[in-house]
C-alpha cells in the first residue's frame, strides 16, 4: 500500500519525496490494472471497493501533487478492463466511461466549486445538480434503431463490450421496444443491470436446496447472470434495469439530465425514482443522507449517490477529465465492518515475483457476504497493522468483495501468538527474496529460474489482453511448464511440430478434438498486433496502455529494439524520444531499455518472432491534418484544458510529447509559455496559438 510513516499512517502525499511519488505512482498503476481486470473480466475481484478507492485516490492524488507523473498515467484515461471473450464484440460509438469518486462532505463542495469555477458562474447563478443512487450492478449499453432495441452492450473495457443482446431480451424491465412520437431514431439508453436483494437471496436458497454453491452478492450474480451463454439461463434469474443516461443519440429529448430522463421513463424505459433536482450543496447532502437512510429497505443494493449537471450545454462544455466527466461524481456510502480471526498468512508469488500477504480469515458475514480472504498487501502493511497469525482483526468491506483489515483487537490476542516475519525467500523457488531501496514489495530474485514467475510470465503471455488464445489457460499452461514442453512464449507456437513425439491428446483431459482446437487456436495467433506483442511480454511498467502508446509511436518491433537498444547505448536522442513518447516517461523507458539489452529476453524474443508476424499499428485517426504528427502544448492554454488538448490530440492521431526536439511538428503555446517556446525556435519548429490549432484540425 502506501509508503508509511513510521506511527503507521500512509505518509501524505506532500511529504513524498518525487522518488518516492514515482515509485508508488508505478506500483499503484500495476496494482489497480490487475484489480480492474478481475473486477471487470473476471467478476472475482480479491480487495473491497473502498480498498479499490484508496488505492485510485491515493493514485491520483500523487498526480495532483506531481504533474510531471500524469505523463505516466495509464490508468487515469482507462476504465474497467477488456471484454472476456466468450460473446461477441460491440465497439461502443460513445465510450463508456467511468466516475470519480466524493468521500466526503468537502469532496462534494470542491466538485461543486470546480463546475462553478470551470463555467465561470457567479454566486448568483443558479447552478442545479441532480442526486440519484449509484446502482450496485453491473452497466450496459442498450441501443435502440428506430425504437427498436438491436443490440445491447456490457461494459467492457469502455471503448469495447460483449454482445449480450440475446440476454438482455430476456429481462422483463427492458423494452423491446420503445413508444412514443419523440423517440429518436437511434437512442443508447445506458444503465445498470441489477439483481434485487430478495430475488438473490431467494436464487440462493433454490442452489442450498439443491446443494449448489451460494452466490457471494446480488452484484456478481447479476453479472455472472447477464454473461450466461445460453440466454435461458439468464432467463431463469431475475435481473433488473436502472437507465440514468446516455451513449449515441440521434437527437436528444430535452435540455436537461432530469428532463431527459424523464423522456426514458416516457418511452417505457425504467428509470429510479429517487433522483432529485437538488440546488445546493446542502441540498444534495440532505438527499445523500436520505437515500443513505432508506439503503437498507431500498430492496437492491447502491453504493451511494451520483451527482450530475443537470444542463446538457453545461455538461458538453464541463467535458472530461481523463476516464470520468467532469459534470457528475460518486459520492460513497462508507464501508461496512466485521471482525474475525487471521487462520494464516499465505504469500503468492506473481509474475514479477512480487511476494503478496494474503490473510486467510475464519469466514465471517460482512453484510450478508461471507468473506474468508484479504490481502494485506506487502511487508509494510503488515508491519503497521502489526498483525499475527490467530489475532482478531476489524475487518470492511463496501460493496462486495474481499475486506481490507483494519486494525487488530489486542485484547484478543492469544499468547502464543508472535510477530509475523515475512520470508526472505521465496516459498516457491527458495530464491532470495529482495526488497531494493525505495520499493515497498519484497520480490523473489530467481526471475525465469522461479516456477511461479515463469508460469506467472507464460499465462500473461497467453492472457486475455496478451495473445489471448482460447483453450490455453492458466490450467493448461501450468500442465505444459510441469511437463517441460513450454517453457517460454516461443515453445506455444512450436508444440503442433513437436506433438508427433509429445502426443498430448493422450494426457488426461485432452483427446484429439481438443487438441486440434488448441493448435488452431494457436495458429489464429501467428499474426497479430504489435500492442498485443509489447504487453504480452511482461516488460515491468507496460501495461495495455503503455503497449499500445509505443506501439503507436514505434509502428514495428525493430524500430522499437533499435531505438531501445540506441538509447541503451547512451544515445541521448532515442533515449529523449521514447521518454517523451506521451505517457511513457524516465522509468517506463529505462525498463524498456533494460529488458531489450537483456540477452535472455532477445534471445526469447527472437525465437518468438520466428514463429509469428507482427502487424503493422495504425494511428488513431489517419486521415486528420495532424495524425502521425508530433505536437507539444505549452503555456497556459485558454480555451482548453491541458488534458483536454492531449486527448483531442491523440484523438487526431497526433503524438502528444512532452518537450520539444527537431522531431517535434507543432508547439500550441498558450499566454506564459516560456522555456519550450525557445526551444521551438531553437529548432526551427512551427509554434502555433491555440486558435491556430483548433483551425488546423477544422474546429474553427
Ligand atoms: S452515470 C459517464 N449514474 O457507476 C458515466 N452511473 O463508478 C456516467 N452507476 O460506470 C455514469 N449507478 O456503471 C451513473 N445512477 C448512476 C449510476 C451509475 C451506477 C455505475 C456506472 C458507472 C459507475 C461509475
Amino acid at each position: 500500500m502506501a509508503k508509511k510513516t513510521k506511527a503507521g499512517e500512509p505518509k501524505p502525499v506532500e511529504e513524498l519525496s518525487t522518488k518516492e511519488a514515482k515509485a508508488e505512482h508505478v506500483r499503484l498503476e500495476l496494482e489497480i490494472e490487475q484489480h480492474d481486470k478481475r473486477y471487470y473480466q473476471q467478476d472475482a475481484p480479491v480487495i473491497s471497493d473502498a480498498e479499490y478507492d484508496a488505492l485510485r485516490q491515493r493514485y491520483e492524488a500523487i498526480e495532483r501533487q506531481f504533474p510531471e507523473l500524469h505523463s505516466l498515467t495509464s490508468l487515469t484515461r482507462k476504465v474497467g478492463a477488456a471484454p472476456s471473450g466468450k460473446f461477441g464484440k460491440v465497439r461502443h460509438a460513445v465510450p463508456m466511461l467511468s466516475l470519480g469518486n466524493a468521500f466526503t462532505e468537502e469532496d462534494v463542495q470542491d466538485f461543486v466549486d470546480r463546475i462553478r469555477r470551470f463555467l465561470k458562474l457567479s454566486d448568483k447563478d443558479e447552478l442545479i445538480i441532480t442526486a440519484e443512487p449509484k446502482i450496485d450492478g453491473l452497466s450496459c449499453s442498450l441501443r435502440y434503431e428506430k425504437g427498436k432495441l438491436v443490440v445491447a452492450a456490457t461494459r467492457g473495457d469502455g471503448a469495447e463490450g460483449e454482445d449480450v443482446t440475446a440476454n438482455i431480451r430476456t429481462i422483463k424491465d427492458v423494452p423491446h421496444e420503445l413508444k412514443g412520437k419523440d423517440v429518436p431514431d437511434v437512442f443508447e439508453a445506458r444503465g445498470e443491470v441489477y439483481m434485487t436483494k430478495d430475488d438473490f437471496l431467494a436464487l440462493n436458497k433454490r442452489q442450498e436446496k439443491e446443494g449448489k454453491p451460494l452466490y457471494v452478492n446480488p452484484r456478481n450474480t447479476a453479472a455472472g447472470s447477464l454473461r450466461q451463454i445460453d440466454p435461458k439461463m439468464t432467463a431463469a434469474r431475475p435481473l433488473k434495469f436502472f437507465a440514468y443516461t446516455w451513449g449515441e443519440v440521434s437527437k436528444l429529448p430535452a435540455g436537461t439530465q432530469s428532463d431527459s430522463v424523464g423522456a426514458m421513463k416516457r418511452w417505457g424505459l425504467p428509470v429510479n425514482a429517487l433522483m432529485k433536482k437538488c440546488k445546493s450543496v446542502e441540498e444534495l447532502l440532505g438527499h445523500y443522507r436520505k437515500i443513505e437512510q432508506e439503503r437498507a429497505s431500498l430492496g437492491y443494493d447502491i453504493d451511494g449517490v451520483v451527482y450530475k449537471v443537470d444542463r446538457l450545454d453545461w455538461q458538453e462544455r464541463l467535458g472530461f477529465v481523463s476516464r470520468s466527466p467532469r459534470w457528475a461524481i460518486a459520492h460513497k456510502f462508507a464501508a461496512e465492518k466485521a471482525t474475525t480471526v487471521v487462520k494464516d498468512i499465505d504469500i503468492q508469488v506473481g509474475r514479477t515475483g512480487k511476494l503478496t500477504p494474503v490473510a486467510k480469515l475464519d469466514p465471517v458475514a460482512v453484510g450478508g457476504v461471507v468473506v474468508q480472504n484479504a490481502t494485506l498487501h506487502n511487508e509494510d502493511e503488515i508491519e503497521r497493522l502489526g498483525v499475527r497469525i490467530g489475532d482478531t482483526v476489524t475487518i470492511q468491506r463496501a460493496g462486495d468483495v474481499i475486506p481490507q483489515v483494519l486494525g487488530v483487537l489486542l485484547d484478543k490476542r492469544p499468547k502464543s501468538a508472535k510477530p509475523y516475519k515475512f520470508p526472505e525467500v521465496c516459498p516457491v523457488c527458495g530464491s532470495h527474496a529482495v526488497r531494493e531501496e525505495g520499493e515497498v514489495d519484497r520480490r523473489c530474485t530467481g526471475g525465469l529460474v522461479c516456477p511461479a514467475q515463469a508460469v506467472q510470465t507464460l499465462i500473461h503471455f497467453v492472457s486475455r489482453n496478451a495473445f489471448d488464445i482460447d483453450g490455453l489457460g492458466e490450467k493448461q499452461i501450468e500442465f505444459f511448464f510441469e511437463k517441460g514442453w513450454v517453457k517460454e512464449p516461443a515453445d506455444i507456437f512450436t508444440l503442433e511440430k513437436r506433438n508427433k513425439k509429445l502426443k498430448i491428446e493422450a494426457e488426461e483431459g485432452f483427446g484429439a478434438t481438443s487438441v486440434r482446437n488448441l493448435f488452431d487456436a494457436i495458429n489464429t495467433r501467428r499474426s497479430i498486433a504489435l500492442n498485443r506483442v509489447l504487453f504480452a511480454l511482461g516488460i515491468r511498467h507496460i501495461g495495455e496502455t503503455n503497449a499500445t502508446r509505443l506501439a503507436r509511436h514505434y509502428g514495428t518491433m525493430e524500430a522499437l529494439r533499435e531505438a531501445a537498444a540506441a538509447a541503451g547505448k547512451g544515445d541521448e536522442e532515442a533515449f529523449a524520444e521514447m521518454n517523451n513518447v506521451n505517457g511513457i516517461g524516465k522509468i517506463v523507458a529505462e525498463a524498456v531499455i533494460e529488458f531489450f539489452k537483456e540477452k535472455k529476453n532477445m534471445k526469447a524474443l527472437d525465437a518468438l518472432l520466428g514463429e509469428i508476424e507482427i502487424e503493422p499499428m495504425a494511428a488513431v485517426a489517419k486521415d486528420s491534418p495532424v495524425s502521425g504528427k508530433t505536437v507539444v502544448f505549452t503555456g497556459a492554454l485558454e480555451q482548453m484544458t491541458r488534458d483536454e488538448a492531449k486527448a483531442m490530440a491523440e484523438r487526431l492521431g497526433a503524438k502528444v510529447a512532452g518537450s520539444v526536439s527537431k522531431k517535434t511538428d507543432y508547439v500550441v503555446a498558450g499566454p506564459g509559455a516560456g522555456s519550450k517556446l525557445k526551444d521551438a525556435q531553437k529548432h526551427g519548429v512551427q509554434v502555433l496559438s491555440e486558435d491556430d490549432w483548433f483551425r488546423l484540425i477544422g474546429k474553427k
